[in-house]
């Protein structure tokens, strides 16, 4: 070694591994529009975003960033930024329209083109298989408390695996079922907006085996090389006080907000105290013999998308809730500090405690950030410029947190950022603005923030600068 070569580097304080991988991410409804081209059919964020008073404004994916359409320029934005990864949806009504049968080439050639576009740029494509968009036709059928949805969703798997296999370096079954289940099924603030705490908890138990039959179909059809994922949004749970009270609110939580997933899909069985909290729910029959061991396929790494953290007490909140009668135990207090423009509390020890945890929970497991971001109410000025302080320094106490974890131990492999665009934030429409790239979606044009030359340039030094 030289003498240059030993001196220490100033410049980057925080070096991450040099096998770190740094991406971005987004979900097909959020960016492609496109809703009715080439063969694609209504999926329930269609359906549910056309129902009055369901998403703000009004607002549709159906045009959203026009992804569908701009996807070369989205490419070269992030080539342009030198991101190692991207990870993407596939929109399940783009490629299968009725959640059965056979797939449609034109709705498959668009993510064959999408990835080769990303290898052609030297990104690996990260596919996730389910972001919130099941096909109208299966939620018609009964949706996600229907154990038919996980058989139909281990096929689409299949044909994805068919179609993409050879070009996808990693594969995410479901994005954050804990939404899907209990939002979407609990208290109907997301697609299909139905209220029931006992359909919620057949759907939570439907996505674990609609994961696990995904894993299954994944590992048969794909090279060894695959890795095959699963993304949960973990509540980092914290008690008010350390109560034997609060401190029972905090289990609660952990069991129906996490455990709820963790435990099925890691140890291969149901969380028992979650069973005892919701007996006046469900006797939990619907979960059948097999199903434990289908849930619990091994996988490769499991992915977390970490926003702000949860503080709970003793007492009880209001319903319709989404934590299947936890609400009758546990009062949530927001957390103090700084807020983003979704009003969630900015709170970086957060991700530094999930981390930790899960890598004793769950040893050998690697973990991957697979979303990590924050909206603020950005905007372009008179030069064109869009200034985001605020979200670097989100990002950059984010990040700090990353790198505290692994140097205490935890194996993190990555940090995908979310979003790549502004885009259609659900039930909150196109008024949350969580890229690092601005779009105008007058004109669709896509101008790079602050933010976005300053994650350019984390990726290109390995790690934060001081
Ligand atoms: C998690 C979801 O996966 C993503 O779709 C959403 O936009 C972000 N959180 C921000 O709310």
């Amino acid at each position: 070694m030289t003498a240059v070569d030993a001196r220490p580097d100033t410049t980057t304080e925080l070096r991450f591994p040099a096998a770190f991988r740094w991406g971005t991410a987004t979900a097909a409804y959020q960016i492609e529009g496109a809703a009715a081209e080439d063969g694609r059919t209504p999926s329930i964020w269609d359906t549910f975003s056309r129902t009055p008073g369901k998403v703000r404004n009004g607002d549709t994916g159906d045009i959203a960033a026009d992804h569908y359409h701009r996807m070369r320029e989205d490419v070269a934005l992030m080539k342009q930024l030198g991101i190692t990864d991207y990870r993407f949806s596939v929109s399940w009504p783009r490629v299968q329209p009725t959640g059965r049968g056979p797939a449609v080439q034109k709705g498959l050639d668009f993510y064959r083109r999408l990835t080769d576009e990303l290898l052609a740029a030297g990104i690996r494509p990260v596919a996730t298989l389910y972001h919130w968009d099941l096909p109208q036709e299966l939620e018609d059928a009964g949706g996600w408390p229907q154990r038919e949805t996980a058989q139909r969703f281990g096929d689409y798997a299949g044909i994805m695996a068919d179609a993409l296999g050879d070009r996808v370096a990693a594969w995410i079954t479901l994005n954050e079922p804990w939404c899907a289940a209990f939002l979407g099924y609990g208290n109907g603030v997301h697609a299909p907006g139905r209220t029931s705490a006992h359909a919620s908890l057949r759907a939570a138990h439907h996505f674990n085996l609609a994961h696990g039959w995904a894993a299954q179909a994944l590992h048969s059809a794909l090279p060894a090389t695959s890795e095959i994922a699963l993304t949960l949004n973990l509540h980092a749970v914290r008690p008010l006080t350390d109560s034997a009270a609060d401190l029972d609110a905090v289990r609660r939580i952990d069991a129906v907000g996490n455990r709820v997933f963790l435990e099925p899909v890691f140890h291969g069985r149901l969380p028992q105290d979650l069973v005892r909290d919701t007996a006046t729910v469900t006797d939990w029959s619907f979960v059948r013999e097999g199903d434990l061991e289908a849930i619990s396929t091994p996988i490769d790494w499991l992915g977390i998308n970490y926003y702000s953290p949860t503080v709970v007490a003793a007492g009880s909140s209001e319903s319709p809730s989404p934590w299947a009668g936890a609400e009758e135990h546990v009062r949530f207090v927001p957390a103090p500090g700084p807020r983003t423009a979704m009003d969630w509390p900015v709170d970086a020890d957060g991700l530094y405690d999930l981390l930790t945890r899960l890598s004793e929970d769950l040893p050998g497991v690697p973990l991957v950030i697979t979303e990590n971001g924050a909206a603020y109410d950005d905007y372009a000025d008179p030069s064109g410029e869009v200034h985001d302080p605020e979200r670097v320094a989100y990002l950059a106490s984010h990040l700090t947190a990353v790198h505290r974890a692994i140097e205490s131990g935890a194996d993190v492999r990555g940090y995908f950022l979310w979003s790549l665009l502004d885009n259609f934030e659900w039930a909150y429409g196109y008024s949350k603005r969580f890229g690092i790239v601005h779009v105008d979606f007058a004109t669709q044009r896509r101008t790079f923030k602050d933010s976005a030359r300053w994650y350019g340039d984390v990726v290109a030094r390995g790690g934060l600068a001081r």
